[in-house]
C-alpha cells in the first residue's frame, strides 16, 4: 500500500490513476456535477502548440474558458484564431452550449475582444450566477456561440 498526491504531469501510470480516482468519484458521489474539464489543443507535428481548456455546463448551456495558450515563439501567427474557432464549432455541435464566460487577463482582453467577446454579459444571471467562481485580477468576458456559422472548415 502507499499514498501519493499527484497532478496531471504527463506520467502515463499518473493519468491512469486519475482517470481511476474521477470514475470512483462518479459513481459514489453521484450528486456531484458530472460535467468536468476538457481541452481543444493544436497539434502541430505531433507537439502541442497550445490550447484552451474550458468546463461545459451542459445543462446551463455555457461553457467556462479556464485556460487559453498557444506557446511563445508562435503566437501572433494566427492558430489562437483558429483555435477559438474550433472551440466554439465543438461546444455548440457537441455540448450544446450557447456562450463562453471566462476572466481574461488584462493583456489577454484585446485577443478575446477580437474572438466576439465582449464585457457586457448578456447571459441572464441566473443561468451563470453560483456556476463559476469569482476571481479577482481578471474580467470577465462573454462570447454569443452563432447557432449556424461554420466556425471551421
Ligand atoms: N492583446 C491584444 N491582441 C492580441 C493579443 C493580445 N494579448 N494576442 C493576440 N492578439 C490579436 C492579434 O494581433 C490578432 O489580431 P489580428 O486578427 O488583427 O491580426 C488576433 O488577436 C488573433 O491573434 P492570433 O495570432 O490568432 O493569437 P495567438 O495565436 O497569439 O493567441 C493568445 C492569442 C492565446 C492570447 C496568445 O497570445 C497567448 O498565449 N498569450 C499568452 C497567454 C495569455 O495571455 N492567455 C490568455 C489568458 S486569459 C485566460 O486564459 C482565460
Amino acid at each position: 500500500l502507499k499514498f501519493v498526491c499527484l497532478s496531471n504531469d504527463g506520467v502515463d501510470e499518473h493519468m491512469v490513476w486519475l482517470i481511476g480516482l474521477k470514475n470512483i468519484f462518479a459513481r459514489q458521489l453521484p450528486n456531484m456535477p458530472k460535467e468536468s474539464h476538457k481541452s481543444v489543443m493544436v497539434i502541430r507535428r505531433n507537439l502541442v502548440v497550445g490550447g484552451i481548456t474550458y468546463r461545459p455546463y451542459i445543462s446551463q448551456k455555457f461553457g467556462e474558458i479556464a485556460f487559453c495558450a498557444i506557446t511563445a515563439d508562435e503566437q501572433v501567427k494566427g492558430y489562437g484564431t483558429r483555435l477559438m474557432n474550433h472551440l466554439k464549432q465543438h461546444a455548440r455541435d457537441v455540448d450544446g452550449l450557447t456562450h463562453f464566460l471566462t476572466y481574461a487577463d488584462n493583456n489577454a482582453v484585446g485577443y478575446f475582444i477580437k474572438q466576439g467577446f465582449t464585457k457586457e454579459i448578456h447571459l441572464e444571471k441566473d443561468r451563470w450566477h453560483g456556476y463559476i467562481k469569482d476571481y479577482d485580477g481578471g474580467i470577465l468576458m462573454e462570447c454569443k456561440i452563432d447557432p449556424k456559422l461554420p466556425y471551421t472548415d
